[in-house]
């Protein structure tokens, strides 16, 4: 019937989402092409997190037209969170006239209706749902991978941090159903998957909407006992909810990994309260010092942004000295970035770019440090590492990740990829180790 090909932007679950997508057209009788010129439809399948995404996307969008006068019976869709933004829409509608369906978050599962409508009356459809439905089960899906897996186990935020686009563009927070999440991963496990991403823009905050009476702890607690899938994993934590009772589930389940991603955003308590983050720089880091004392083993990953509006060279000394003693296994680092409609974007004092930028460079060059710093006792260990694939830097080589979520390369058959093997380490470097098989 045709090819597609899917562009897909963003964080996680943008990468889930377009799995649905996928899964969808493949239902539709499609078939996937790497190449755009090959595709009979294009979906283009957006972020809007930082302006620098939402710049990418717009050339994108720009460079299709081109195609589409090649191949006029050529379908594009551009759906996804940028265009659930007010007027997004309809300034796209205006200035790239050769997109024939625009559609957002709530409603990818519309996408044959589009596609049928698009060939019948050959005209623009715009279709954003201002508010999230109820959660659709059961799409179809054409998985990426065949070892990881991600399962969603809750839609949407409701922190509302003043920096962040994701509350306006993916709604309220709805929790799955714990059944469904578990009859999910069991399936996964059926079909070979040895790991799972839950994921959940506020894990911790898992349901707390529902009418059963669960948590996250309870939730994991439930997975490990109920499925026999060997390695969960889940993001994002927030520390607003995060708590003694999920490290002590980790702690106690065979399956769950004991790695966290817990984002602090900024050390200065004056930052987080303009943030809208809910916990003080102390509040934070006692977190990490219970984590430590219950987990020791566990890797500790965070997001900080760097010049938010307001933010002075003391409010980021603050938190520099945070990730000195948060010791942070890797961070992932922004530059604040200006999103309309947030409370930020109205603050006064915004940040100059180049202070910004030297900052972001500052922040990199301590974490760098401490990576390397954190990985160097791991030489000589033996690690349980699930084995990905071939190695990107060293296809003679294989590369696999930890438990804590570590990058290992080691030389073994690739009748290994999908499986659990014991390496010695013996090298580490900053962002990964080198390793032999035990
Ligand atoms: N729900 C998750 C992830 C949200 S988006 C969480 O709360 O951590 C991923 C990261 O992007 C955020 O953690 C934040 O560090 C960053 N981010 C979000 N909005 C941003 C903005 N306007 N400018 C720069 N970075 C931003
Ligand atoms: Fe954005 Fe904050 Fe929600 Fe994360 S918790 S998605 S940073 S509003
Ligand atoms: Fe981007 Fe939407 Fe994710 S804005 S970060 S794709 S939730």
């Amino acid at each position: 019937m045709g090819l597609y090909k899917i562009k897909s932007y963003g964080c996680q679950m943008n990468e889930r989402d377009a799995e649905t997508l996928a899964g969808i057209l493949c239902q539709h009788g499609y078939k996937e092409t790497e190449e755009f010129e090959d595709a009979d439809i294009i979906i283009l399948h957006t972020c809007c997190v930082r302006e620098s995404a939402e710049n990418k996307i717009l050339g994108k969008i720009g460079e299709l037209k081109h195609l589409k006068e090649k191949k006029p019976e050529l379908i594009i869709g551009v759906c996804g969170c940028m265009v659930q933004q007010p007027e997004a829409a309809d300034k796209l509608k205006a200035r790239a006239p050769h997109v024939d369906i625009i559609f957002g978050t709530h409603n990818l599962h519309q996408l044959p209706e589009f596609i049928t409508q698009v060939k019948e009356f050959d005209q623009q459809i715009t279709s954003v749902w201002s508010k999230e439905g109820e959660i659709v089960e059961d799409l179809p899906s054409m998985r990426k991978d065949k070892i990881k897996a991600y399962v969603n186990i809750s839609y949407g935020c409701d922190n509302f941090c003043t920096y962040c686009i994701v509350p306006y563009v993916r709604g309220r927070e709805r929790s799955r159903k714990p059944e469904a999440i578990i009859a999910e991963i069991n399936k996964l496990k059926a079909e070979a998957f040895n790991e799972v991403m839950l994921l959940g823009q506020n894990v911790n905050s898992y349901g707390k909407d529902l009418e059963q009476k669960m948590d996250f702890a309870d939730l994991l607690r439930k997975i490990d006992a109920e499925t026999e899938m060997p390695r969960i994993r889940f993001m994002t934590s927030h520390p607003r909810d995060f708590n003694r009772k999920t490290v002590e589930a980790i702690a106690e389940s065979d399956s769950v990994c004991p790695q966290i991603h817990l984002p602090i955003q900024a050390g200065s308590d004056r930052i987080l309260k303009k943030m809208n983050r809910g916990y003080t720089r102390e509040e934070y880091l006692e977190l990490i010092d219970m984590i430590k004392e219950i987990l020791p083993e566990a890797s500790l990953t965070t997001d900080i942004i760097v010049g938010f509006p307001g933010e002075t060279e003391e409010d980021f000394e603050f938190t520099l000295e945070a990730v000195r003693r948060a010791e942070y296994d890797n961070a992932y680092t922004f530059m604040y970035s200006k999103r309309s409609g947030t409370p930020a974007a109205e603050m006064i004092e915004q940040v100059e770019e180049q202070i910004k930028k030297d900052r972001l460079h500052k922040l990199i060059e301590v974490q760098n440090e401490i990576s390397y710093k954190k990985n160097k006792p791991l030489l000589g260990k033996k690690v349980t590492v699930l084995v990905e694939g071939v190695s990107k830097g060293n296809p003679d080589k294989l590369a696999g990740r930890t438990s804590t979520n570590k990058i290992v390369t080691f030389a073994a058959d690739r009748s290994l990829i999908g499986k659990f093997v014991d390496v010695e380490i013996t090298e580490t470097k900053t962002w990964s180790l080198e390793g032999t098989l035990f």
